[in-house]
């Protein structure tokens, strides 16, 4: 695919650089288009050896190429990064005074914009509006992260890992119009990862969730608008969402006390999260040695069913107005396929969405992409074609956003 890469002059432009990086690696065409103030940052010589692709800042360079129409009406996705303050305040009045503002004018792909900016400007009315302006000619600009800026401040305004905008940019490819602005106001709580029960210091039972799934629902959530709690068990190696509060926790019975407490007057809950059914009974305080106290057998103690847990609130009236949704990795086996197993359990947790994976070699666990169904307690059933995971994401969100109060 052909992708833009617009640079603003911001000091986050040196993570552009990676952000192209990761484009090219993944065999799109990419043509940087720095502003002028951006090469204040980068120069010219990184972008251009890095895209393979000559590099301009205005119109009258290869003048008989019209590069100025040409670049933007031949792009299958353009992203900006970073999106400074004054770069979106000319993108929303439509100027076309250098080659990246015209770039935008001609381009009739998805366009992302990734801000990046002090607290004070990203928050001032005039960027505000801006924002506003571009997301209704049809924009997708990214919330973007908390955290250290530059100097010793911290607070919104931080560039979003290039490996989010890359994953939010290729979901884009897959899907146009997956960032709608439809879960503004809404807050959701997701829980992603796996449970681990401890067994002694050293040891404990897990499984082999990776936390991808929920992460990239927390990320496409929070950038539809939604105001996102995500509940995490043993993600470490997971660069946090931008816009998200991230919660650690590590066994199944944390994870309940989070859940219960962040799910009061949310307007959905997403159990991605494997937890664990059972929980070693007995924790050695010391790790368990070989010749010394060997148990035979280790005897387990059985975990709350935090979902069942939910469903139960609501019909009590302690979460009247909460969507839930649940997963399930289902293998076939002699009593019933995937779909079979999955239809039962939809029923027996009583939650209103179910989002079904087929697991096995190489499939759900551990991987970037993912498929399945997704069953409602209405009745209907939808196949989750093959994609990334933000992919599914998105289809899961589009669901949901029906079943809101
Ligand atoms: N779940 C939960 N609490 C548990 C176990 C599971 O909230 N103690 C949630 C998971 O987050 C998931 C859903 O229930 O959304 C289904 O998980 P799964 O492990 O497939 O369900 P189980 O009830 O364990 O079903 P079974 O063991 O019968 O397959």
């Amino acid at each position: 695919m052909r992708i833009v890469v617009g640079v603003g002059g911001g000091i986050a432009a040196y993570k552009a650089c990676a952000l192209v990086r990761r484009f090219t690696e993944t065999g799109h065409q990419v043509r940087v288009i720095p502003t002028e103030s951006a090469l204040q940052f980068v120069g010219k010589a990184t972008f251009e050896a890095l895209s393979g692709q000559p590099v301009n800042t205005g119109v009258f360079a290869d003048v008989p190429e019209v590069p100025h129409v040409r670049i933007g009406q031949e792009a299958d996705l353009v992203v900006i990064a970073p999106a400074t303050a004054d770069l979106m305040a000319r993108a929303a009045q439509g100027r076309a005074d250098d080659l990246l503002t015209a770039t935008l004018l001609t381009a009739r792909c998805p366009v992302l914009f990734a801000p990046a900016m002090h607290t004070e400007m990203w928050e001032h009315p005039a960027t505000v509006a801006n924002v506003a302006t571009l997301r209704a000619h049809g924009a997708n600009v990214m919330e973007p992260a908390s955290g250290r800026l530059t100097g010793t401040d911290t607070g919104p305004g931080r560039l979003p890992e290039p490996e989010e905008i890359f994953g939010l940019a290729s979901l884009l490819l897959e899907r146009a119009d997956a960032l709608p602005r439809d879960l503004t106001g809404r807050r959701l709580v997701i829980t992603a990862g796996g449970t681990r029960e401890p067994l002694d210091p050293v040891r404990f039972l897990g499984n082999r969730s990776s936390g991808k799934q929920g992460y990239a629902l927390a990320r496409v959530a929070a950038q539809r608008g939604a105001q996102v709690t995500l509940i995490a068990g043993n993600t470490i190696e997971l660069a946090p969402p931008a816009a998200v509060e991230l919660v650690h926790i590590t066994t199944a019975d944390q994870l309940k006390t989070a859940v219960d407490k962040h799910a009061l007057g949310a307007d959905a809950v997403i159990m991605a999260a494997a937890v664990a059914d059972f929980r070693p009974t007995h924790v050695a305080a010391a790790k368990i040695k070989k010749g010394v106290d060997e148990p035979d057998v280790i005897p387990l103690t059985k975990n709350e069913d935090i979902l069942a847990g939910l469903v139960d609130a609501r019909t009590e009236g302690r979460l009247a107005g909460t969507a839930i949704v649940g997963f399930a990795a289902e293998t076939g086996d002699d009593n019933g396929d995937v779909l079979t197993h999955a239809r039962a359990k939809l029923a027996r947790k009583g939650c209103d969405l179910l989002v079904v994976n087929a697991v096995g070699e190489g499939k759900a666990f551990e991987v970037d992409t993912n498929d399945g169904w997704l069953l409602g307690a209405d009745g209907t059933e939808q196949a989750l074609d093959h994609g990334s995971k933000a992919l599914l994401a998105s289809r899961v969100l589009d669901a949901l956003v029906p079943l809101l109060r």
